[in-house]
């Protein structure tokens, strides 16, 4: 089972991404024009943005559940300017046997890449499937020492917080979302525990999921070595989906980056 199978029935109402990254993945992608990978698609929260304005995207998620509600969703959205091809597949060794204008890891996904192997191997395939021409997009959490310490001083497993509620759509439920975070400081690991409970008009609990997220967080430092070691070089890097710049207070950091030139 992937680790976001158990996610899927609550992830669209629990996650709506970072400030403004649809459209900013939206622009880059009709800038690069031609033909889009996103990594790690989930849902479609992004694609579906994209083939609505006319992208071509192939998009590719280990998690059936996940894609499964995608397919869903591009269903129910019927005919649209751009189209959509969804492949299972692993972020460490996907080979579609061809390459893209754009190729884009949105919404911190790269963050489930949890050792520098892994990371490493994940950037080794996507230039592999970019042109020569082509672009790399991918944003993270930026980790300040503050922001860490956050975590690490924050609730233990054993102690869950409210952190959302939310009415469910055509049902007459609404979801409680409690969370928890513990650390692993020497793997730079967060695991957040999470607790979804689907409550109905009287306070009766009528489902429940207990889940586990594990991140790994990375200094743009480190981020920015590894796509040098990749064989990347940075075109641009910003701290916002607005093109602001990357500064000691930005949380997001977001790289555009292309093949280096030898
Ligand atoms: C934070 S979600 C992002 C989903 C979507 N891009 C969005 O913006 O809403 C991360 C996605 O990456 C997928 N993912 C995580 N690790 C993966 C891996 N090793 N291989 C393929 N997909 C992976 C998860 O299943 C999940 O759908």
């Amino acid at each position: 089972m992937a680790a976001y199978d158990g996610w899927a029935e609550y992830y669209d109402l629990l996650h709506h991404g970072l400030p403004g990254d649809a459209a900013f993945y939206v622009e880059q992608a009709l800038q690069a024009g031609g033909q889009t990978l996103e990594l790690g698609v989930g849902t479609g929260r992004i694609a579906l943005e994209m083939a609505r304005a006319g992208v071509h995207l192939t998009g590719i998620d280990n998690s059936p559940a996940m894609l499964e509600r995608c397919r869903a969703k591009f269903k129910a959205a019927g005919s649209l300017p751009g189209s959509v091809k969804l492949h299972e597949a692993d972020l460490l060794d996907f080979n579609l046997g061809r390459q893209f204008d754009l190729v884009a890891i949105p919404y911190r996904a790269f963050m489930h890449l949890l050792t520098p192997e892994h990371q490493r191997q994940c950037l080794l395939r996507a230039r592999k499937h970019m042109t020569d021409e082509g672009a790399f997009i991918m944003d993270s959490w930026v980790p300040r020492a503050s922001a860490i310490a956050n975590v690490i001083g924050g609730p233990t497993a054993e102690q869950l917080k409210l952190v959302g509620r939310y009415p469910v759509p055509q049902r007459e439920t609404s979801v409680e979302h409690y969370q928890a975070s513990t650390c692993d400081e020497f793997r730079q690991l967060i695991t957040e525990l999470h607790l979804i409970q689907e409550v109905d008009e009287h306070g009766t609990v009528a489902h429940e999921e207990n889940l586990t997220m594990v991140r790994v967080w990375t200094t743009p430092r480190e981020l920015e070595a590894l796509l040098e070691l990749c064989g990347f070089q940075v075109r641009s890097r910003y701290g916002d989906f607005e093109y602001g710049a990357l500064e000691p207070g930005s949380s997001n950091a977001i790289w555009i980056a292309e093949k280096a030139r030898a």
